[in-house]
């Protein structure tokens, strides 16, 4: 789908005028083209990348170069959803200064044109010092992977009273810091729709419900192309693109076994008479031909 490039500020001008925002987490240069070519709004390259792709047991290993290398990809794919670095854990959490340095990086190096950072109240000096150096930032609340440690697990976070107070009030508190965008995952439904009602930027779901502005899922969770561990409730597979891909192996292992693949569909062919002139070849051919004077070669 052809279009405008969408912008952090079009994602705000979304919500105002009701229309849902489609994010996907994606990593490389085929998808990105496939995803923005469905007119979904924006491409996430998320640190989830770490379990989705490199095969990680969780998303804390994942480093600057990892996302920056997928960021390239995606950027390169991406003509009009917007292009938004995952800030991976340790980019950002130890100093300002690292926050501002990497998520220049995610801009300059890797082409994003916006950064996600998790977290609230204990990140937000980091997330101001971002906004202030001209970069878009998109908050991240509930359940931030990588916080899996202290959160004793990845589970729904914000289930009682107290639990939702404290995430609301970050929520309110990175609207006023002037992120663009804040992601919910996995949050009660009743708190993403007040959050959704009391700020003014665009929220994106992720096992948060239907009420808020905008949803969010990792593409190989969509297309049923995850491996491992059973997908959380929140994920809709619209497809079952696992089952299509093994079976594809099994016949290529099959055929080519069997001697079914290629068949000459599959090959090239030269001229009929060169051919026969090649089956009438002498024996031996001077290997000059190849550039060696000396040696021969024998058929
Ligand atoms: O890393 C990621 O893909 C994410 C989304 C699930 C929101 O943070």
């Amino acid at each position: 789908m052809e279009g405008k490039k969408v912008t952090a500020a079009a994602l705000k001008e979304m919500k105002n005028r009701g229309e849902k925002i489609t994010m996907i987490a994606a990593y490389d240069y085929p998808t990105a083209k496939m995803v923005d070519g469905a007119g979904i709004d924006a491409i996430l390259v998320g640190d989830s990348l770490g379990n989705v792709i490199l095969g990680y047991r969780d998303t804390l290993a994942v480093t600057m170069e990892e996302v920056i290398h997928h960021c390239r990809a995606v950027a390169r794919g991406a003509r009009r959803a917007l292009v938004i670095g995952d800030m991976p854990f340790l980019s950002y959490q130890a100093s300002v200064e690292d926050a501002v340095r990497n998520a220049g990086r995610l801009i300059k190096e890797g082409g994003a044109e916006a950064v996600k950072v998790e977290g609230g109240r204990g990140v937000a000096d980091k997330i101001r010092a971002i906004i202030q150096a001209g970069i878009p930032v998109m908050g991240h609340l509930g359940l931030t992977p990588q916080w899996v440690h202290q959160l004793g697990g990845y589970r729904v976070q914000g289930r009682d009273y107290a639990a939702a107070q404290v995430i609301l009030e970050d929520a309110k508190m990175l609207d006023k810091m002037g992120v663009f965008s804040i992601v919910l995952e996995c949050v009660p439904w009743q708190l993403a729709k007040i959050i959704t009602e009391r700020v003014n930027v665009p929220t994106i779901g992720i096992g948060a419900g239907p009420y808020c502005d905008g949803q969010v899922l990792v593409l190989h969770d969509l297309l049923g192309m995850s491996v491992g561990e059973l997908a959380p409730k929140f994920v809709k597979r619209y497809a079952q693109l696992n089952e299509i891909i093994e079976k594809a192996l099994i016949n290529f292992r099959d055929e080519v076994k069997a001697g079914k693949f290629p068949s000459l569909e599959h090959a090239y062919a030269m001229k009929d008479e060169d051919f026969r002139r090649l089956l009438t070849l002498e024996k031996r051919i001077p290997l000059s031909r190849w550039g060696d004077d000396e040696a021969e070669f024998n058929l």
